[in-house]
């Protein structure tokens, strides 16, 4: 996705480029392992997170509109598809939402930039969802 939130500068470079995606990453998975209110989705992951820092961070910078690194290694990422093994209800989703929203601050991302961000994940993560409730 070229340009998530809509607007003239791609959220990539506004974010600060891969070093600070990458930084984005490990705060969400570091909270996701340290906060009890995100317990519900950590349950959901294997043992060790290493895996899906490397993914998340390969795919947010081709979804923000910076190179396309989860593409070039594992072609289109059948997003939804790949998340059915995982029951994601509304629950899941605002977790994984809040989860996101906590690393954006702690990250000191710019508020306008969180909020272009929070909108665009938003759509992703109700997207996401394969079960009701
Ligand atoms: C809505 C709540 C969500 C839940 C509960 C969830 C949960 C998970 C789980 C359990 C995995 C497997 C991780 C592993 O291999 O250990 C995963 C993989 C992944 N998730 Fe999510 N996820 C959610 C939303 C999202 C969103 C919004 C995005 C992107 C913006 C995303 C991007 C990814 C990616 C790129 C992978 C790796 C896929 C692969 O190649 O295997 N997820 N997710």
């Amino acid at each position: 996705m070229a340009d998530p939130a809509g607007s003239a500068t791609p959220a990539f470079d506004a974010i600060g480029g891969e070093t600070a995606v990458r930084a984005l990453v490990d705060r969400f998975y570091d909270l996701m392992d340290l906060e009890p209110a995100y317990a519900g989705i950590r349950r959901l992951h294997r043992t060790s997170l290493d895996h899906a820092r490397d993914k998340l961070h390969w795919f947010l910078c081709g979804w923000l509109g910076g190179p396309d690194l989860y593409v070039q290694r594992f072609g289109h990422p059948r997003l939804r598809a790949r998340h059915l093994p995982f029951a994601i209800g509304i629950a899941e989703r605002d977790q994984w939402m809040a989860c996101m929203q906590q690393a954006m601050r702690e990250c000191d991302m710019a508020p306008d930039l969180q909020a272009r961000l929070t909108a665009a994940l938003f759509n992703t993560a109700d997207w996401m969802r394969n079960r009701g409730g």
